[in-house]
């Protein structure tokens, strides 16, 4: 289905959900993930970053944040989870690479889709990508990522994604000083990353939304006794 913006997306009519907001996917993509999170990490890290997604979808964000690097001469390790890949067929319905304007590109939007699932590939100079195959729920990585890019389902269809038992995995894959950025901006979702010892903004959101949230990692100093 079309966005405001003229983007596409797809649609479940089971749950009269989209991949992304109605209001645009692409301005959605770019206030939520790259504005408010990726040039927020590139403040302290300007040589380059690793990103896990939750829920790699349509790619757009993988893409969006390729063209972003690519700007702005940053080395990304992007890892991509999710548990049902959509089919090629699906993606090549999609829209954005004209709608960005990046038809040179379009064999890097082509090659993130191709490549294999569970192994790194050197999509471009500076940009690795890593598509892994897993529920969100076997999720056990462990301090080896800068920014999450949190991008499930709405918690209307998908509770159990948006609780503290998953954003306690987040905030241990997480680097110190690490952050996470969401579209939602539910008050449960902001008390769940709370719980787990998250420091919670909340931001003004994409077209549509009031707002969103962005989660910072902040290790509290070790208290030594004697
Ligand atoms: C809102 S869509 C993601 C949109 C994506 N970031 C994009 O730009 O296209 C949510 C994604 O999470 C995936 N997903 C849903 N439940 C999941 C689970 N329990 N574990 C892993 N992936 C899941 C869906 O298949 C879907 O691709």
């Amino acid at each position: 289905m079309m966005t405001s913006d003229g983007s596409t997306t797809i649609h479940l009519p089971d749950w009269n959900e989209q991949y992304h907001s109605k209001h645009g996917a692409i301005q959605e993509a770019y206030h939520v993930f790259i504005r408010s999170g990726f040039d927020k990490v590139l403040e302290c890290k300007n040589d380059g970053f690793s990103i896990l997604e939750i829920g790699f979808g349509t790619g757009l964000n993988a893409f969006i944040t390729f063209l972003e690097a690519k700007k702005k001469g940053v080395n990304i390790h992007y890892l991509g989870v999710e548990a049902y890949p959509v089919v090629y067929e699906e993606i090549q319905k999609l829209n954005y690479v004209s709608e960005l304007g990046a038809e040179k590109n379009q064999v890097i939007f082509d090659n993130m889709h191709t490549t294999s699932w569970g192994e790194q590939h050197f999509i471009a100079e500076g940009f690795k990508l890593i598509k892994r195959k897993q529920f969100f729920q076997d999720i056990q990585d462990q301090n080896t990522v800068d920014l999450i890019y949190f991008d499930a389902f709405g918690a209307e269809h998908q509770p159990q994604l948006w609780t503290a038992t998953i954003f306690q995995k987040m905030f241990v894959c997480l680097k110190s000083e690490g952050v996470l950025v969401t579209y939602s901006a539910k008050g449960s979702v902001r008390r769940a990353m709370q719980e787990v010892g998250f420091i919670v903004e909340r931001l003004p959101g994409p077209p549509g939304k009031r707002e969103m949230l962005r989660a910072t990692k902040i290790d509290q100093p070790e208290i030594t006794h004697g």
